[in-house]
Formats: C-alpha cells, sequence, structure tokens
C-alpha cells in the first residue's frame, strides 16, 4: 500500500520506493504538511510539528488551540486566502459580495487504486505503473468553495504528482484568480539553508541551470508569455548546499502545462520555506458559476538523496514511459533529415527529391520538409493560416511529393505552425476576429506574425479540418509542430468581458484539444514540438509530442550547455537534436563534424543539412554515424543519463554517459571544449554500471587528433571505471571529442 491513513493521529502518508510525504488532517481541520523525503521505517514525522505564539500571526476565531496555533506559523498542505496566513498563497479569489476569503479545512479523503485525470489536460498516465491516488477534500465553509486535492503516488517510479480541483458548491459565483497546481511547505532548512536551482535562458540558449541560495523573501520565475518559454522552464530543482550530482537531497517540481506559470519560493518569519507552483496568477481570473470546477494543471513532485543526477533519473523514467504517448514510447525514432537549413524556404519538388535521395543514400530514414510549403510563404511575413499546398512552388501536389519520397525508401514529415496567423493571409482576410488582439490596438508584431485565438472552438475545428485534410491527402508520418512566437495584447473576441482573464488558460486549452483530436483520427503519426526551438519544451507538450526540438541554435559547442540543462528534468529521447553545417547558422562557429554527431546523439538525432554538399569524408562520417545511432539506439532512450564532472563553466571539458539498467552497456562521451597547450590529463568515473563485472572496450571513436592508440578490446572492471575512472587519451585540434562504448563481458 503506497497510501496510509492513521485515524490515531489523522497522518496520512504517501510512500514510494525511497521517499515518504506525510500530511496531518487536525482537530481544527487545518491540513498540515508534515514531511518529504527519505523514508522512516514506519514511523511519522508528526513530532516535528512546533506550535508558538508569533506575534502578528494571528488564530483562528474559535482559539481551541491556543494563541499558538496559527495558519501563518504552522506548515500548510495547500492553504486557503485572506484568513490569516500572510504567505504566498495557493489560491486567491473574489466572492460574489466583493470579499476574497478562503477558509480550506479538511472534510474527507478517499484512496483510490490507479491513478486520477485530468479532463482536457495532460497528466502522467498510470501506463504499466501501478499508482494509486489520494484524494483530500478541503472546504470553505462560509462561500460552499470544495478543494479536491489529488495526489497520485507511483511507487517504483518515486514520483508523486499533485493537482487540485477547485468546485464551487455555494449558491453563488466565485471567481479564482490564483489556483496554484501545489503548495508545499518545508519548516526546516538543510544546514545552510536551501538553495533553489531554475532553468533560465532566451531564444537559441534555452534551460540554462542558475543555483541560487534563498534568502528571507519570495523569489519566483515564470512566463507570461503565453507558453512555457524559452526564458524560464516550468521546472525548478529545491536541494541543500552540499548537493551535487552524485550526492546529497534535493526535491524537483515540474509543471505538466504549455503556458503562463509561476513558481514560488518563500523563506518566513521563522525559515520555513514554501514552495507555490502553478498557473501565473497575473492577468488570470476564471469565473466559476455554482457547480462548476476547475482544474489545475498538473505537478510532479520528486525526491532524490542521490543528487541531481538521481532526481533526473526519476524525472527521465517518468516522462519516458508515463507521459510521453504509449504508442511511442518504446518506439525507434527516425532518423531525418530536415529543409530548414538546408534550403529555408527555397525550394522545390525537384530540391526536396534530391534532398531526400541523398539522404536516403546515407541511410537516414525521414525526409521533413520545414516551413515554405503553404499558401503564399517565400518569407516569414505571409501565409500563415492558409494549410493548403503551394502547388505552383512545389510544382506538384503534396500527395505526389510525399509518395515519391516513400518510393526511395523514406518516411515524409512536414512542418506546421496552426496557432499562428499571418495578416498577409487569406485566413485573416476572411477573419480577422480570429487573431488575438485587444480593441482598439495595433497588435505587437513578432516574426512578421500574429497569433490564433485558440480558445476558440471555431478556430481549433478550422485547424483539425485543415490539418486533417493534409494528413489524409498524402502519406505523412510525422509533423513538427512549431510556434514562432509570444502571445501579446491578450483578448478573446469570443469571450465576454468579464471573463477576458480566463483567456490565457483557454488558449492552452484550445491547442491542447486539438492536439488531442488530432491523436485520436491520426495516432500513427508523430509528432514534434517546436517553438522557436525549445520555448515550449515542457511536460505538457509531451504528453502529446514524443520528442521537442531543442533549441533553434545547432551549433555543438552551444548544444553542449543547452541539453546539459535540459537533462536536469527532461530525458534524451525527448530532446531533438540534429547535425548541422559547419560553419554553424547561428554563431558562425567551424566544428567537426565528429563533434556534432556525438552531440546529437545526446538527443533524438538526424541531420539539418544538404547532404549533396558534403564530401565523401564527411558522407562516410555520416554512414558511421548512423550505424553508431542505431546500435545505442535502445541504450540512449531507455538507460540512464548521467551529467558527470564538473559544471561546464568551471572546466576544460564536458562529459556525460547513459548506462543500460541492468548495467550491461554503457556509453561515454567527452568533449574537450578548451583545448590547452601542455594541459592537465582528464580524468573520467563513469557511473551506474556493475561494480562487480567486468566490460569490455567494444567501439571507441575519436574526433579529433591523438597520438595515442584508441583502445578497443581493453577490459576494465566496473568497480575500476567508476572509483579510479579512465583517463582519456591527449587530445589536439577544435573541440575533439570521444565515444568510448562498453559492454558488459561477464
Ligand atoms: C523555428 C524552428 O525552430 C526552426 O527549426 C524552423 O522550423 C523555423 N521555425 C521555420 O520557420
Amino acid at each position: 500500500m503506497s497510501i496510509r491513513y492513521n485515524a490515531e493521529n489523522g497522518v496520512i502518508s504517501l510512500e514510494t520506493r525511497g521517499t515518504l510525504y506525510q500530511m496531518q488532517a487536525d482537530d481544527y481541520g487545518m491540513l498540515l504538511h508534515i514531511y518529504y523525503g527519505r523514508k522512516l521505517a514506519g514511523e511519522d514525522a508528526v513530532r516535528l510539528l512546533r506550535y508558538t505564539d508569533r506575534g502578528f500571526s494571528g488564530n483562528p476565531y474559535t482559539r481551541t488551540n491556543g494563541r499558538g496555533y496559527s495558519a501563518d506559523t504552522l506548515p500548510q498542505e495547500y492553504g486557503g486566502c485572506n484568513t490569516g496566513d500572510y504567505r504566498v498563497s495557493a489560491v486567491s479569489l473574489v466572492l460574489a459580495d466583493g470579499s476574497r476569503g478562503a477558509e480550506l479545512l479538511f472534510e474527507d479523503y478517499e484512496i483510490l487504486e490507479g491513478k486520477y485525470t485530468i479532463p482536457g489536460m495532460p497528466y502522467v498516465r498510470a501506463g504499466a505503473s501501478r499508482p494509486q491516488t489520494l484524494r483530500v477534500r478541503l472546504r470553505d465553509r462560509v462561500s460552499g468553495l470544495a478543494a479536491d486535492l489529488y495526489y497520485g503516488v507511483f511507487e517504483e517510479e518515486d514520483v508523486i504528482t499533485r493537482t487540485v480541483c477547485l468546485i464551487n458548491e455555494g449558491t453563488e459565483p466565485i471567481t479564482l484568480e490564483k489556483a496554484a497546481s501545489m503548495s508545499i511547505d518545508f519548516p526546516f532548512a538543510p544546514e545552510g539553508g536551501f538553495e533553489v536551482m531554475h532553468f533560465h535562458g532566451r531564444h537559441c540558449m534555452e534551460r540554462i541551470p542558475e543555483r541560487l541560495p534563498l534568502g528571507r523573501g519570495v523569489v519566483s520565475f515564470g512566463s507570461m508569455r503565453g507558453m512555457s518559454s524559452h526564458h524560464n522552464n516550468p521546472f525548478a530543482i529545491l536541494c541543500a548546499p552540499v548537493t551535487t550530482e552524485d550526492a546529497g537531497e534535493c526535491y524537483g517540481f515540474m509543471l505538466a502545462y504549455s503556458g503562463n506559470h509561476k513558481e514560488e519560493f518563500e523563506v518566513d518569519q521563522a525559515g520555513s520555506t514554501r514552495v507555490t507552483a502553478g498557473i501565473a496568477q497575473e492577468n488570470f481570473s476564471w469565473r466559476l458559476a455554482p457547480g462548476e470546477c476547475f482544474f489545475a494543471p498538473e505537478a510532479i513532485l520528486s525526491f532524490s538523496a542521490e543528487g541531481f543526477n538521481g532526481l533526473s533519473h526519476c524525472f527521465h523514467r517518468i516522462l519516458r514511459r508515463n507521459v510521453i504517448p504509449e504508442r511511442f514510447a518504446g518506439l525507434k525514432r527516425p532518423v531525418l533529415v530536415n529543409s530548414w537549413e538546408a534550403m529555408y524556404m527555397d525550394f522545390n519538388a525537384d530540391k526536396l527529391l534530391k534532398l531526400a535521395a541523398d539522404a536516403k543514400a546515407l541511410d537516414m530514414d525521414m525526409l521533413v520538409l520545414d516551413d515554405g510549403w503553404f499558401g503564399k510563404r517565400d518569407r516569414d511575413d505571409s501565409g500563415l493560416g492558409d494549410w493548403y499546398v503551394n502547388e505552383k512552388k512545389l510544382g506538384c501536389t503534396m500527395k505526389q511529393l510525399a509518395e515519391k519520397v516513400n518510393a526511395l525508401g523514406m518516411k515524409f514529415g512536414l512542418w506546421v505552425e496552426p496557432e499562428m496567423i499571418s495578416e498577409d493571409s487569406d485566413l485573416y482576410r476572411a477573419h480577422p476576429d480570429w487573431a488575438v488582439c485587444d480593441p482598439g490596438r495595433k497588435p505587437v508584431l513578432s516574426r512578421n506574425q500574429l497569433v490564433l485565438d485558440m480558445s476558440r472552438e471555431d478556430v481549433q475545428e478550422y485547424l483539425f479540418e485543415a490539418l486533417g485534410r493534409i494528413l489524409r491527402d498524402a502519406p505523412i508520418s510525422y509533423l513538427k509542430w512549431d510556434f514562432n512566437r509570444a502571445v501579446a495584447n491578450v483578448y478573446s473576441n469570443a469571450l465576454p468581458k468579464d471573463r477576458q482573464g480566463e483567456f490565457s488558460h483557454r488558449f492552452v486549452l484550445g491547442t491542447y484539444a486539438l492536439l488531442e483530436r488530432l491523436a485520436e483520427s491520426f495516432p500513427e503519426v508523430m509528432i514534434e514540438g517546436c517553438a522557436g526551438g525549445g520555448g515550449r519544451f515542457d511536460a505538457g507538450m509531451l504528453y502529446y509530442c514524443p520528442q521537442i526540438w531543442c533549441s533553434d541554435d545547432t551549433d555543438p559547442v552551444e548544444r553542449l550547455e543547452i541539453q546539459r540543462g535540459t537533462s536536469y528534468g527532461y530525458p534524451a529521447c525527448s530532446m531533438g537534436a540534429h547535425v548541422s553545417a559547419s560553419p554553424n547558422h547561428q554563431t558562425g562557429r567551424q566544428t567537426p563534424f565528429g563533434l556534432r554527431g556525438m552531440t546529437a546523439m545526446a538527443g533524438t538525432f538526424g541531420y539539418e543539412l544538404d547532404p549533396g554538399k558534403l564530401s565523401d569524408a564527411e558522407k562516410e562520417q555520416v554512414r558511421e554515424q548512423i550505424a553508431d545511432f542505431r546500435r545505442y539506439d535502445r541504450l540512449l532512450r531507455e538507460g540512464r543519463y548521467y551529467r558527470l564532472g564538473n559544471h561546464p563553466e568551471l572546466s576544460d571539458h564536458q562529459a556525460w554517459m547513459v548506462a543500460a539498467e541492468d548495467g550491461s552497456e554503457a556509453l561515454l562521451t567527452a568533449v574537450i571544449t578548451h583545448v590547452r597547450a601542455n594541459g592537465p590529463f582528464i580524468r573520467i568515473c563513469l557511473k551506474g554500471l556493475d561494480a562487480s563485472a567486468v566490460y569490455r572496450v567494444a567501439a571507441y571513436r575519436i574526433s579529433g587528433v591523438t597520438f595515442e592508440k584508441t583502445a578497443v578490446g581493453e577490459t576494465y572492471g566496473g568497480a575500476a571505471l567508476m572509483y579510479a575512472g579512465i583517463s582519456l587519451p591527449l587530445l589536439y585540434g577544435d573541440y575533439p571529442s570521444v565515444q568510448i562504448y562498453f559492454k558488459k563481458e561477464r
């Protein structure tokens, strides 16, 4: 049983393989957060609760529990608002009489087998796991607002999911102004105080970890861009100052949501830390008529006592097995060639077929036709919304093109950007009111385009029909679903004026509804998410799209940072990564072909260049890379990914590895980011191997120059590889790299 209720003291315990999460419904009805961390051998942690009279922290009116009893000082599981807890609240609302209070007190609970679901939104699926669900009902007795707190307990996976359903069981409407997905209080901090790691960035440099000590007050991260954003990913880690990649305690909080979000970290007067995450409060309101309910997006929580790598493994595993659509979870991903950096919008069917034939000759699996094939679209200032094929430009129909690509033995994929509209488009001329813009203003332009109002059902219907027509008409195996600007001027012509605060969330729900319908109608089509690179790289999109284009920056040296940052929360098999041309189109940097291949293999692997322009030697490398990728495919998709060594800013190299869960094989990659004359030797300690086994070096690739012999066939003990490590050969040239494949021999 992973969920237990202790009738004697009201403690509810959620247990996973390595963690315990406890709350207590006390006599007054407060639902107190007791503990989250390592298991306690069957005990509870209620004795940690302390009561004291802190001045200016008031008490519930009945005062039955004395002056030491205060919503402001006790650790809350999901506190109310305007009822004496002055910390960051989980909810905020306005009642029909204008008052703004809710005291959410325990009413009942139930334990259910299986996993709850969330209507219209992504969630961690039960899949092949055996989760249990806890539902705790809190209620504000004055307004009749009920809050059903849901917890999904994934025992084997060491994951707890949370969501909240707010239900108006009163007789008057209630306007929600905040409805967090989760809130949790940690009354005690580790020695030195908590630190938070968040993942910030910008276009072409997403998910860069930044680790900050938490001082008194509130620190928050989030996005108001109508998308989870390049700028702040909806994932954060709370840890101790001593936590490293491989040791120490840390908590991860991830939202399965793709819109505006906020993660708040507050250290209060007594040093207690509150973490709250959910839809951003700014510009949000939601009107709940009597009988209506509102579900917050799901939050995914995990705890590791084995450092950040341990935490990453929990998130990787749950995303791979329980979030990504089941039909793609165990599927080999196609090695694709994408037309974007190969020819941008300058193509026709002949050029594309040549690209496909050249790619096929090098053993690639799929051609993806990127932006520029529809409406009037030779530049980025027109055509979006006109999802009909520009046969004049192509020189044939899409069906003909796709069939010819198929005849070459290649699959065919297509780029779309459904949620956008160009002013210069037939769609805009017919439906200017479908573009997002608030009345009387000129809209903010970004990449010369406007945003379609996805909150409208007629817009969703139009897109479903338009995309369905294309998918039915031609043999298309894959869609790249792009989103190339942030939302501004939020307003919907289809919503009444007192419901405009619902727009941003309804927009996201509209996108999810469209993705869901397409998945139902075209289950075999794989959708790769994209938002100007990785601007919507989140568990919400992964629920529909098994992989997401990680960044528009395809420079392998930059990618080292981007992919490393992304790996804290997200598995390698979700990161779209391609070998691109050198000099790189974003940075102008020249890099070796080998490095580009090894870096792309830390993701889904593909090519973003014209293979016809490669030299014979490079073509040979492509063949080798693809053969390597196919050989390692399963290991890369299902193995445990480890970040090795120092944070890249502190060292001249970067290394990572993937080890099979059973320790039977492992692939190590190391890149020298700064070659130094007469530099120090580099030693790398491997992880995740079987200490008592013997491993053979089954493949050893070097990109760069070395005067040493590579060591294929050498054997090492697992313990020696992990504790003594291996020392890399001295490497010269620009960004040399090595990839070593170990196979367990006995
Ligand atoms: C942004 C994407 O990230 C690129 O890969 C490419 O598809 C362009 N959009 C096309 O407009």
